[in-house]
């Protein structure tokens, strides 16, 4: 058995222990710790506003008592620590290179939010050594049980890394504005995603609109274009964010909009958008676990 299968076995036998567990957690009728759900954040063209949406929606879930961690696997130059201001000293470069654990490397951010800052090593996945999934695997695992959101920002583009992030994760929104590139690339992002990958689901958040009527124009720009050229996509519309002075204002003042201003619209309209998450049933081909995320990881080949 070569490396890469044995590793397999060694995932697909974590992942039927843990569906043991849950199940017979269930059985009992006890209150069972669902496993997180792990929600990636793409958009084709960059400055659409992901890190921000990231960012403040990280904390719109914490203040609904949950527990998240967000990883930025954005290697751009805005990065998440700029809007919780956090100085980091490791990244997850050194959690690839066996320096540090997982544990050393996450900062703590407001509302008790862990984060995962970026770094070099996460540039190209697809070539990480099968020690260093496995190692990624055994470190992640600490976690799968005390979270409930895993939000994932993936940086502009459709590099691999960017495709991987959005076919690992249980959930993906996409966020466009109502810029015409944006909607293209939006769409091009969703085209290979559907295509290439045979993911179908998305959601879609419009963020910088003047009003409702704006961000449902570009919805359904986005998904009159998909039901004649893209077989079986469904693109579920989340809702939007205004194109709102207190979101620069917040970065400005390395924060989050809402915290430092809660009453804005965009602060109102963020934490409806994770509530309606949250009520969301989750799609039953989703395990919304960590360790399945991983697991398709490992069999990603780019
Ligand atoms: N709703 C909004 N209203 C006003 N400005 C916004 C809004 N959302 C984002 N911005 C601004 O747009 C700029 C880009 O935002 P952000 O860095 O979050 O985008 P991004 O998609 O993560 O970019 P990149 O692709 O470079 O990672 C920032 O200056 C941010 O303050
Ligand atoms: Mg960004």
């Amino acid at each position: 058995m070569d490396q890469a299968s044995s590793l397999r076995k060694i995932v697909d036998s974590k992942a039927l222990k843990i569906k043991k567990q849950e199940h017979s957690r269930n059985a009992s009728g006890t209150d069972i710790k669902g496993a997180p759900r792990v929600i990636a954040f793409t958009s084709g063209k960059g400055g659409v506003g992901k890190t921000n949406i990231v960012g403040n929606l990280a904390l719109a879930f914490a203040k609904l008592g949950k527990k998240v961690m967000v990883l930025d696997a954005d290697l751009g130059l805005a990065n998440i620590d700029i809007i919780f201001d956090v100085h980091p000293k490791y990244n997850i470069g050194h959690v690839l290179s066996g320096e540090k654990e997982l544990s050393e490397v996450m900062v703590d951010g407001p509302g008790g939010i862990k984060i995962i800052p970026a770094g070099s090593g996460f540039e190209n996945l697809a070539h990480l050594t099968e020690g260093q999934k496995l190692s990624l695997l055994s470190e992640f695992e600490e976690f799968n049980d005390s979270l409930d959101i895993f939000l994932i920002d993936t940086g502009a583009g459709i590099s691999s890394n960017v495709i991987y992030f959005n076919i690992a994760a249980d959930e993906r929104v996409v966020i466009a504005t109502s810029e015409p590139t944006s909607i293209t690339d939006a769409y091009a992002m969703i085209k290979v995603m559907s295509k290439r990958y045979g993911t179908k689901h998305f959601k879609l958040l419009v963020n910088m609109v003047q009003d409702a009527d704006e961000a449902k124009s570009v919805y359904l720009n986005l998904t009159q274009a998909s039901e004649r050229f893209l077989n079986g996509v469904m693109i579920e519309y989340i809702g939007y964010l205004p194109n709102d002075p207190f979101v620069k204002q917040a970065v400005r003042n390395r924060g989050t909009f809402m915290d430092l201003y809660p009453d804005a619209i965009s602060s109102k309209k963020l934490n409806e958008i994770a509530a309606a998450i949250l009520q969301a049933p989750r799609r039953s081909d989703s395990d919304g676990n960590i360790k399945f995320f991983l697991k398709r990881f490992i069999d990603y080949r780019a």
